[in-house]
């Protein structure tokens, strides 16, 4: 019989070094394939005598059971090696920055209704809803303003044709109807801000007939002006990003709140030119009150035993100061180099922790 010793070094030597799994079924079928050099001395043994036979057969055996073995090894290392070659080949890193694709743009409105609700959010306020199209006992009545007062023709309501139950219909005015759906619907405690559309006849640089509000609401037993200050002073300043900035609380009048006030944020006009800040001049950004007794009691809230704040606010004014966005109609044109220029990236969602925009 051959040098088994110098067979097996060569036959192990093959297997262990096969550089991929196609070489290594190479090296099995060259050593233990039908025609293989291993199968090729095992027939070799019928022709030796009884205890020559013996011998050889174990060494043999032992040689067939080592490359058995050593090809499984080999199978198992270059199995486990491919695995690791594909996983770093098809490696993502999930902390890259998303590549600005074809996404589109994020209309400033969208924008602002989220910046709006990630700080009203943050002091537990939750997210109301209600029609566009509204009945005018929501829109005006159940908000103490009777058929016959001003506030309605000041307004310059939207009328739709008809009536519904006696009750005219109205592209809401504002989103104050949605402090009555709120409170007919859910018992106090009640913490909401509304952002939604709202309509008034009136176009011009800074007014479109269609346009933006964000109403608040809170209600509870011990809700009081203080409240209704922190709260409004904590928004104009988060919102804008101006730590210091000046709020003041003047004297207004609402039907649907009382005491009434608009609030106005510190501001500078200097070379005509307007920067929101400390400047010695003001700006009016919103309307305010404690909810009016006679509206609570509209919507069947006990006056006696809870009180609470409201407030409306312009989004596209707030927009327009925070954005630099000098028309109002621009808003509403779908101008896509507009949208381009002013809208915003479509995974950038504002929260407090991550920061709004500036
Ligand atoms: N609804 C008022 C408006 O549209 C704003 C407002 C809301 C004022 C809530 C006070 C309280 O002008």
């Amino acid at each position: 019989m051959e040098n088994l010793e110098g067979l097996r070094d060569e036959i192990l030597a093959a297997v262990r070094q096969a550089p991929d799994l196609g070489a290594l079924e190479g090296a099995r079928i060259s050593a233990l394939g039908r025609k293989g050099r291993i199968t090729a001395l095992m027939k070799e043994l019928g022709a030796l005598a009884a205890d020559e036979r013996r011998h050889a057969g174990q060494i043999l055996n032992a040689l067939h059971d080592d490359v058995t073995a050593a090809i499984a090894q080999r199978k198992r290392e270059l199995g486990r090696a491919e695995l690791d070659a594909r996983l770093a080949e098809e490696r993502i890193d999930v902390t890259l920055p998303v590549r600005p694709g074809p996404l589109g743009r994020i209309h400033p409105i969208s924008q602002t209704i989220d910046e709006v609700v990630a700080i009203f959010g943050e002091m537990g306020f939750q997210v109301a809803e209600g029609p566009d199209i509204e009945d005018d006992w929501y829109n005006f009545t159940a908000l103490n303003i009777p058929p016959e007062h001003p506030a309605r023709q000041e307004m310059d309501t939207f009328y739709l044709p008809g009536a519904k139950d006696g009750h005219r219909l109205v592209l809401r005015t504002h989103t104050s109807p949605v402090q009555i759906r709120t409170m007919q619907e859910r018992a106090p405690p009640l913490r909401i801000i509304v952002p939604g559309r709202t309509y008034r006849c009136d176009s011009d640089a800074t007014h479109s007939p269609m346009f933006h509000q964000v109403e608040g609401l809170m209600v509870d037993e011990s809700t009081h002006f203080g409240h209704l200050k922190g709260c409004l002073i904590e928004f104009c300043r988060a919102y804008f990003g101006i730590e210091d900035l000046p709020v003041r609380f003047r004297p207004s009048y609402f039907p649907f709140t009382e005491p009434s006030a608009e609030v106005d944020i510190g501001c500078s006009r200097a070379g005509g030119e307007l920067k929101i800040g400390r400047g010695g001049d003001w700006l009016e950004i919103l309307g305010c009150g404690m909810v009016n007794p006679k509206v609570l009691e509209n919507c069947g809230v006990d006056s006696a035993r809870f009180q609470g704040f409201a407030f409306g606010v312009g989004l596209e004014r707030i927009a327009m100061l925070k954005y630099g966005i000098a028309d109002l109609r621009t808003f509403f044109e779908s101008d896509l180099r507009w949208l381009r220029h002013f809208g915003f990236a479509a995974l950038d969602v504002p929260n407090l922790v991550g920061g709004l925009h500036r």
